[in-house]
């Protein structure tokens, strides 16, 4: 049996781990997920792979990590609001929170509530190796209210497509089957 391989990921959210570890015990036996809570500077760009790579340079750059490590940014793009908050989602959920993006939406119906979730991830081999980009995303709309008591940040008032349920209220296996940050993942573990 070959080795188990070692990857890093680094992130200080910590419900990103528990998605991330259960998808990698369920599906990659033969990688070994280890945490680091390193706090880079996120860059307000307005892509959310420019933020992935530039991330992911920036850590490169700091030679902090000796081991192959990815990083993640995700973020929310309301169709009708031209993709908002999309990279700025971290500031938005900050700022106004679930609450205030249901009274931005408040006048918006059916088809006009769809929105996409979206993930990448930025992988390096090592320090040397420019990050490769992985990108995954989750159709859905956003819901009437908040819904549920799982997951985190905007997982109350996302309703994943053709389920009626919004991600808070799915398990984090159920949610990890399909999300963007699982089907992101997913590709990443298909490369490796
Ligand atoms: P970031 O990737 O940490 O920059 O996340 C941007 C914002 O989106 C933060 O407010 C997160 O809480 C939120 N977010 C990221 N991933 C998810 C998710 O899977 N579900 C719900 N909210 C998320």
């Amino acid at each position: 049996m070959s080795p188990k391989k070692e990857i890093v990921f680094i992130t200080t959210n910590e419900n990103k781990v528990k998605e991330i570890q259960d998808l990698a015990n369920a599906e990659a036996k033969n990688i070994t997920i280890e945490h680091l809570g390193y706090d880079y500077p996120e860059l307000q760009l307005e892509e959310i792979e420019s933020v992935a790579k530039e991330s992911a340079d920036y850590i490169r750059e700091k030679r902090a990590i000796k081991k192959p490590f990815f990083i993640e940014d995700s973020g929310l793009l309301i169709h009708a609001l031209n993709g908002f908050p999309g990279p700025f989602s971290a500031f938005v959920f900050d700022k106004i929170g679930n609450e205030g993006i249901l009274k931005l939406m408040s006048d918006k119906k059916g088809e006009e509530r769809k929105a996409t979730f979206k993930t990448v991830v930025a992988f390096c081999e090592s320090a040397k190796n420019a990050p490769i980009l992985f990108v995954g995303t989750a159709e859905g709309k956003i819901a009437e209210k908040i819904r549920g008591k799982g997951g985190f940040g905007y997982d109350p008032i996302f309703e994943f497509e053709g389920t009626g349920k919004t991600f808070a209220e799915l398990s984090t296996t159920e949610k990890n089957k399909i999300s963007h940050r699982g089907r992101a993942f997913r590709k990443l573990l298909d490369f490796l």
